[in-house]
């Protein structure tokens, strides 16, 4: 089947990703990356349980608050003098006092609707996002996969030219595709997975692809891992990508 069925064939929570949360480690890589401190003010956009909250305040010393719609979940937050909760939207959220956001959204509906409240904020706020860079800005450091923005946002001149700063390369290869693949699997992926290699392999490949089709892999033909992997795919797991590349 194609790669499209197979995507639409797994379970909803699955493929919104509402269910996952990030790793304590993966939390603290990101508050390093972003510098964060005693005078901060961070802002965790879907918080969930709030372990980012925790981490945020009582290791960094910072004041947190925590936003998130679902009340079942923020109910499970261990009340702290530094943590504030907010049960609400976050496209309805007054952000003008966040120093440091971290943002990790796939609905474009909703990227387009924040992306527009990020502007706005102070110059100097921190936007970190996951994977996926904010549409149309030049991230101002990367420790990939966590990308951090900071206000006033810098333009992108094309997806090329931001696909460039994310990947920290000319052009992308297999190896480049697998190491960020493997990096972000681990980053988002629960410490004892088992499915860990399955998801590393099609990552790599919609890596490469997405790559070569925007003209950046640095190859014209199909590096041998990329098509062997394609070929196990195929024949292991019926699942067919072929038809992605242009
Ligand atoms: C941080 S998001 C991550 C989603 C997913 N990993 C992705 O890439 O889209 C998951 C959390 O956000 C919360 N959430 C989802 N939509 C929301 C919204 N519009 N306002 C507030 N919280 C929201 C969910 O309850 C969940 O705890």
């Amino acid at each position: 089947m194609k790669i499209e069925e197979y995507i639409s064939s797994l379970p909803d929570s699955i493929i919104s990703g509402q269910e996952v949360q990030l790793l304590d480690d993966s939390l603290r890589e990101i508050f390093k990356l972003a510098g964060l401190g005693a005078n901060d003010i961070f802002y965790h956009l879907g918080c969930g349980t709030g372990n980012s909250l925790q981490i945020a305040a009582k290791e960094f010393g910072a004041r947190a608050v925590g936003i998130d719609n679902d009340l079942e979940k923020i109910s499970q937050i261990e009340k702290e003098p530094r943590i504030t909760i907010l049960h609400q939207d976050i496209i309805d959220a007054d952000l003008s006092d966040a120093t440091i956001i971290l943002f990790w959204f796939s609905d474009e509906t909703i990227i387009g609707k924040m992306l527009e409240k990020f502007s706005s904020l102070k110059s100097g706020c921190k936007i970190v996002t996951i994977f996926d860079p904010l549409p149309g800005v030049i991230p101002n450091k990367v420790s990939f996969p966590y990308l951090l923005h900071q206000t006033p946002f810098t333009p992108a001149k094309s997806l090329k030219d931001q696909l460039m700063t994310v990947f920290e390369t000319e052009c992308i290869d297999f190896t480049t595709a697998w190491e960020h693949a493997e990096r972000y699997t681990k980053a988002v992926g629960s410490p004892d997975s088992g499915n860990d290699r399955f998801l590393t392999i099609l990552q790599t490949i919609m890596i490469w692809i997405n790559a070569k089709n925007l003209g950046l892999s640095c190859t014209q033909e199909i590096p041998a891992p990329v098509k062997a992997y394609i070929e196990i795919l195929d024949n292991f797991f019926n699942i067919e990508v072929r038809h992605l590349i242009k």
